[in-house]
């Protein structure tokens, strides 16, 4: 096989389960590729930091530049705007096709990153970026290409469902839920961005670009997280026949003939009878209305190192066969510019 350089930017609970599995699954990935997938280092802050998963001392390295400029595949699973951004930006010149998780930098800096790799012909690839290992990014940008999506209502938080499916079937209190969502590596760094809602808006201004193919900034989507949930409105909630779940909601509004779409998370009552109900623990789920195709729904492990993982890894195979294949770029199609109004909460049908 053809061998190819494939640089790791980050090690840490993602990060550090990909290079596990690059290596441990090496011959595997090699038949499915058509390339040999070298992990050529792991770049990262300090060295000797401790770290939950062993890797070989030797891959890794504080000077992330030499390592992206040598490679034929970055991923990039820093997160965070800067020095990912640049990073990546230097990835793409350098020839290389990027994956990311990214979702904070998908959401702020899409358009620049993805004309960035129209120009030299290279692809980003992000199924992990949204939904942890749930398949979501290729059904929306492919799959239903030939569809018209009308809406998208999404779990797409897994700490938040954490924490609401455990005050809900527990009684729990909000705090020690999440320290233990913090302890299974749920959360983010500061998890501050899961329940005030900025992560699942990060993620639905990344689905509603795709399905509705419309550049949707991060300002535009309208966000309310999880903090003023109280025990007694979750059980109010449940003694009225709903649950409380944090939504993600995208959807084309039709304004008498005016057509526009609106984005925006926040806690919804959900009827228990309704599938995203049964979402619990750190799953999420994403359930796609589209006009032909009907209700669909994607579900499945949201968050969680080797579950994103998995993610990250398809689309490190996707990369490697299109580097071999040559061919052009993956842009997005950003054509539809539609007017986004999310305005608080909208009178639509669940
Ligand atoms: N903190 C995120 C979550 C991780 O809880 O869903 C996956 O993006």
């Amino acid at each position: 096989y053809r061998r190819l350089r494939v640089a790791l930017l980050g090690a840490g609970a993602v990060g550090s389960q990909v290079a596990s599995l690059l290596l441990r699954h090496g011959d595997e990935l090699a038949d499915r590729a058509g390339a040999r997938l070298e992990l050529v280092g792991i770049a990262v802050r300090d060295v000797d930091a401790p770290r939950d998963v062993e890797l070989p001392r030797e891959l890794y390295t504080t000077d992330a530049e030499t390592l992206i400029t040598g490679a034929d595949i970055v991923i990039e699973l820093m997160g965070g705007i800067e020095p990912a951004r640049s990073h990546i930006l230097l990835g793409l010149g350098s020839g290389a096709d990027v994956v990311t998780a990214n979702k904070a930098l998908l959401a702020t800096h899409g358009p620049e990153i993805y004309e960035a790799a129209d120009r030299v012909g290279a692809s980003v690839y992000y199924e992990a970026a949204a939904a942890g290992a749930i398949p979501i990014i290729r059904p929306l940008r492919d799959s239903l290409a030939g569809d018209r999506v009308v809406r998208i209502m999404g779990i797409v938080n897994g700490t938040t469902n954490y924490i609401l499916d455990r005050m809900d079937t527990e009684g729990a209190d909000f705090a020690d839920v999440l320290a233990d969502a913090q302890r299974l590596g749920y959360a983010e760094a500061d998890p501050t961005a899961d329940v005030e809602g900025y992560d699942a808006a990060q993620k639905a201004a990344i689905l509603a670009s795709l399905a509705f193919h419309t550049t949707v900034p991060l300002e535009s989507v309208h966000c309310e997280g999880i903090t003023t949930i109280t025990a007694s409105m979750i059980e109010e909630a449940r003694d009225a026949g709903f649950v409380i779940k944090l939504l993600a909601v995208c959807e084309r509004l039709d304004g008498d003939g005016t057509e526009s779409i609106s984005v925006r998370v926040y806690p919804a009552l959900v009827p228990r009878s309704h599938p995203l109900a049964a979402v619990h623990g750190a799953n999420n789920a994403v359930f796609v209305e589209a006009e032909a195709a009907g209700s669909l729904m994607f579900y499945g492990a949201g968050a969680g190192g080797v579950q994103t993982a998995s993610a990250v890894l398809g689309d490190v195979v996707s990369a490697a066969r299109r580097h071999i294949a040559g061919g052009t770029g993956v842009g997005e199609s950003t054509r539809a510019n539609l007017p986004i109004v999310s305005i608080g909460h909208v009178m639509t049908r669940y």
